[in-house]
């Protein structure tokens, strides 16, 4: 199946600091990503990245997600991207998980990005579990999604070691730095449209 976006308009949801979220607005800007941020959505009020967004003048909104069931939520979601002709989903520290309502809406066509190297380590505190696990190497993932968490054809993966001294914060630091990087590349990547996803691997048309 082929992955290309119907435009290089891209929804950014996040719910809380928005580091990535300001790695690719600072590419964006400087025309390294050749996108436009059509919406920036955060379900946190608070959320420091929904301020920062703000801050650089983009349209930035927040739809709380408090006390709503997953398939109403996803349903005001689904309205506010599409009024903004969003092609491409970006999920930067967005912490909800979607009702098939989201993933239907827009299939293959919303990125996610979480700090191991998927398969191992998916959900919750994924550096305390490389960390417990002993391993010597972790790093990013970035994969389409499906209905099933973390779970989806990886676009991007790049590695970082683990170091005898690390603690959560200090791996979580260097996975991070990675993260900025490899977000880039893979929404870059995606929005070209010359990609397929054959099984579960996402290769070159
Ligand atoms: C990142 O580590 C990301 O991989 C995970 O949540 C964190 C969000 O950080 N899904 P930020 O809000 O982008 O700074």
């Amino acid at each position: 199946m082929k992955i290309r976006p119907r435009n290089r308009r891209i929804g950014i949801l996040l719910s809380g600091r928005g580091s990535n979220f300001e790695a690719i607005a600072a590419n964006v800007a400087s025309g390294k990503l050749r996108a436009e941020i059509a919406v920036v959505i955060s379900n946190v009020e608070s959320a420091p990245g929904l301020a920062r967004a703000k801050e650089r003048g983009l349209n930035a909104v927040c739809i709380p997600s408090k006390a709503k069931a997953r398939e109403a939520f996803d349903a005001e979601l689904v309205t506010a991207l599409s009024a903004s002709d969003v092609g491409l989903v970006v999920l930067a520290g967005f912490m909800r998980i979607f009702s098939p309502v989201m993933v239907r809406a827009f299939p293959n066509a919303i990125l996610n990005i979480h700090p191991s190297l998927l398969p191992s380590f998916p959900g919750l505190h994924p550096q305390r579990q490389a960390l417990t696990h002993g391993v010597k190497v972790s790093g990013v993932t970035v994969h389409l999604v499906t209905d099933d968490l973390d779970a989806g054809p990886i676009v991007v993966q790049r590695t970082v070691p683990v170091l005898d001294d690390d603690t959560e914060e200090s791996l979580a630091a260097r996975i991070l730095a990675e993260e900025h990087r490899a977000y880039v590349e893979a929404v870059g990547s995606v929005l070209d449209g010359r990609w397929k996803v054959a099984g579960r691997r996402f290769v070159r048309l």
